[in-house]
């Protein structure tokens, strides 16, 4: 497994739309892997491959307290959701800030897992604002997009600056 480099907002390719993964093959397989690798060595409990410069329709999870839960989704799709709830979410890509953000309480998903086998299943909570967090990535999407502009435009001038003095 290898460690990916991981986008920092305000990068442009975060916005870039990912693409449905026609097959789940060896290459996928490697992507996923080395995605989880990267996720918990953040260390953090959600990353979509857009976050990685690799524009498919890949994310990987764990939300569990053991980080030995591992969940992987190709191609997920959101067929139902319900309720709300607000909680302090954080993104590997904008370092350093948390941010209040409302999100369904309840979703009903779809995806493809990596033996390439069609799942459906229920989400609540945390694990539940993880993937709609993950899959807003996937549209090119960040949470930073949720919050005022002021806000968004104050994060974005400081993380410029730091990426800049680290350049
Ligand atoms: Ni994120």
């Amino acid at each position: 497994m290898a460690k990916l480099n991981i986008l920092e907002f305000p990068d442009p390719r975060l916005r870039t739309v990912a693409k449905p993964i026609e097959k789940v093959d060896s290459t996928i397989v490697k992507y996923a892997e080395d995605m989880l690798e990267t996720m918990y060595d953040a260390p953090g409990i959600g990353l979509a491959a857009t976050q990685v410069n690799i524009h498919l329709r890949l994310i990987v999870l764990d939300v569990s307290d053991q980080k030995n839960d591992p969940i992987f989704l190709v191609n997920p799709v959101i067929t139902r959701a319900e309720g709300e709830i607000e909680s302090s979410e954080g993104c590997l890509s904008i370092p350093g800030y948390s941010e209040p953000i409302s999100r369904y309480e309840t979703i009903e998903y779809e995806a493809i897992d990596l033996n390439g086998n069609q799942k459906k299943d229920v989400a609540n909570g945390l694990l539940a604002i993880c993937i709609q967090h993950e899959m807003d990535h996937l549209q090119g999407k960040l949470m930073v997009d949720r919050i005022s502009s002021t806000k968004r435009q104050l994060i974005r001038k400081r993380l410029l600056k730091k990426q800049n003095q680290r350049a």
